[in-house]
């Protein structure tokens, strides 16, 4: 497993996975399928900014997912995270190991602050909730719909 840094090219297997319908149905605020103009938009907009990471997760040089880290408005040094693997790679600890290669790199770059990391996960996504209990991640808060989980440091 490998990561590293999305770059423009990297724009349609992006589209294809954040328009997958168990993707769409997993977010807070994205619901409807993504047109393929304003997803290019998008990433141009992240990939110049500085308080997005968006990184490819690779297998044997093939991308298999992504995970992007977003910075909070409000809270310098905390980051919202985001992360995708494609079914058929799943259930083979590249989730848990992207993500723990990509903090170990956000702490590097804004060391020596100390960093938070924020989960927003589904209550029903199982399979996301143990992935954050599992990296250490401690809940938050809780409503009907979504969890927040949070990891400090
Ligand atoms: C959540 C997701 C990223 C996990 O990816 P993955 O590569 O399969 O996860 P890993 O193999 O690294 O598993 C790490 C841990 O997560 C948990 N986990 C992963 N898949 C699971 C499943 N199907 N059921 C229960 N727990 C699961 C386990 O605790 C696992 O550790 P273990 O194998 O030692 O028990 C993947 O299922 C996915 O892309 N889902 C759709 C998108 C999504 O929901 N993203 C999260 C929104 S933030």
């Amino acid at each position: 497993m490998e990561i590293r840094e999305a770059v423009f090219d990297d724009w349609e297997k992006l589209l294809e996975w954040v328009n997958s319908p168990e993707s769409l149905s997993n977010k807070k605020l994205t619901v409807q399928t993504i047109l393929e103009s304003d997803h290019k938009r998008w990433l141009e907009s992240v990939l110049g900014t500085d308080n997005i990471h968006l990184f490819m997760i690779l297998d044997q040089d093939q991308p298999v997912g992504q995970m992007r880290f977003q910075e909070q408005g409000q809270q310098s040094a905390s980051f919202v995270i985001d992360i995708y693997i494609e079914q058929v790679f799943r259930g083979r600890d590249l989730a848990f190991k992207a993500l723990t290669a990509g903090m170990q790199r956000l702490r590097k770059l804004h060391a020596p602050s100390a960093l938070i990391f924020v989960a927003v996960v589904k209550t029903t996504n199982t399979a996301s909730l143990s992935l954050f209990r599992k990296l250490d991640f401690i809940l938050d808060k809780e409503d009907a719909d979504f969890s927040t989980l949070k990891t400090y440091g």
